[in-house]
């Protein structure tokens, strides 16, 4: 895989202004880690789709593609083992565009929505914006696992009455991949008491090792209301072409999504350069998905051993799916503002805190694994050099004292 300068064009995780705005630092030689997109560059097989594409002189309208349609369809059949139907889809511009389009349809204002942190924010923030009101049930981190906590949940329900619950599968922050059993048990819930699930599944196409991914679409046959947001944004970093889809069992409800897209004027079908990129990744992406995979294993694998050998009160949760790996440093004895200052300030490593996450009760920062391996060791490097140091100065304060 031959990496190119992400920092030349238009990346936003690189661009010095956005650096200088989100961290108040001078952006030379800062690493940026936060936001969830890759620097593995794509095929030539896969660019060449939408190349061809753009060389054809004509920009206007769009259709659906039958050969797009095809190729969704068989790429749920392939990855997620679901046999869907075109009725089943909606698109959007993006995966919180059709999260926040389904809670618009579906649900009223001031109604209850149940979410668990840490969560990425942005669906913390849709509830809100939409005049929702998030009712939050942390998730438990112990020794280093993230799960459900299924009897605060059910107390919370109980309290509470939520009409939805927003659910991320697998789990950004933290790349859990729920069980079937703990899957089983959130459907049975929602079930019980009408809720409607609502699952993000953008990072369902990254497992790692040997995990199996199940996506919410197999429990369709025990509840309809279960509704998934999707895309392949993450699986092959095509967030900056804008797409997105929802997929959806109940008619009714699909009609309920469609009048909310109508009243925005929203295409029933994705953009031109979306259709081609999509088609071209269907097609063509599963030796990239194997290659960009064991990248992210490969810097896994760095930052556990190193930070074991080195630095063993930072101790990595281990993702199963997705290329961004949380670090927990609860063990350091540093507080989080101390830790986010020596990051940013100290050493321009730009990861995101837990804070990020809707979470204010843990420790840890997210680390970015879809990076070159070379730029793996240097963030290791310099976060083992500064915290060891951190460590060290402290000790000696104490001791003085
Ligand atoms: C869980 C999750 N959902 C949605 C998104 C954003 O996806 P999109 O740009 O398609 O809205 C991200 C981005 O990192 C994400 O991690």
């Amino acid at each position: 895989m031959h990496f190119h300068s992400c920092r030349k064009i238009d990346q936003k995780r690189w661009n010095h202004n956005e650096i200088i705005t989100k961290y108040n630092i001078s952006p030379e030689d800062a690493i940026g880690l936060w936001i969830a997109d890759s620097d593995l560059p794509l095929p030539r097989k896969i660019v060449r789709g939408i190349v061809k594409r753009a060389k054809y002189p004509y920009y206007g309208y769009q259709i659906l593609r039958k050969d797009f349609a095809e190729n969704l369809l068989l790429w749920h059949q392939k990855t997620k083992d679901v046999e869907l139907s075109l009725s089943n889809f909606f698109f959007t511009p993006s995966t919180v565009f059709t999260v926040a389009t389904i809670i618009e349809a579906l649900t009223t204002f001031k109604d209850k929505i149940l979410i668990c942190t840490p969560i990425y924010e942005p669906l913390f923030h849709t509830i809100e914006v939409l005049d929702r009101k998030p009712v939050v049930v942390p998730l438990i981190v112990e020794q280093n696992q993230i799960t459900f906590d299924f009897v605060a949940l059910r107390a919370k329900i109980k309290a509470e009455k939520p009409r939805a619950f927003v659910v991320c599968s697998p789990l950004n922050p933290g790349g859990r991949i729920w069980t079937k059993e703990e899957m089983s048990e959130i459907v049975k819930i929602c079930k019980e008491n009408s809720i409607i699930l609502i699952s993000d599944e953008i990072h369902g196409d990254i497992i790692l090792y040997q995990n199996q991914f199940i996506s919410f679409l197999k429990f369709w046959e025990e509840y309809d209301n279960i509704i998934v947001a999707s895309s392949i944004n993450k699986t092959f970093n095509l967030a900056g072409i804008h797409n997105g889809w929802g997929i959806v069992k109940s008619p009714a409800d699909q009609a309920k999504i469609a009048t909310i897209l109508d009243q925005r004027h929203i295409s029933s079908s994705p953009n031109i350069f979306a259709q081609a990129a999509c088609i071209s990744c269907f097609k063509y992406g599963q030796k990239y998905l194997q290659t960009s995979k064991k990248i992210y294993q490969q810097n896994l694998e760095y930052i556990i051993k190193n930070f074991k050998e080195q630095c063993p009160e930072l101790v990595p949760i281990i993702p199963e799916g997705t290329f961004l790996c949380c670090v927990n440093f609860a063990n350091t004895g540093i507080s989080r503002l101390e830790m986010v200052n020596l990051l940013i300030k100290d050493i321009k490593v730009l990861p995101q805190f837990a804070d990020d996450f809707v979470d204010s009760c843990h420790s840890f920062f997210r680390l970015n694994l879809a990076i070159k391996p070379r730029v793996m060791v240097d963030v290791c490097q310099r976060i083992i050099k500064i915290v060891n140091q951190f460590k060290k100065t402290e000790g000696e304060i104490i001791n003085e004292k």
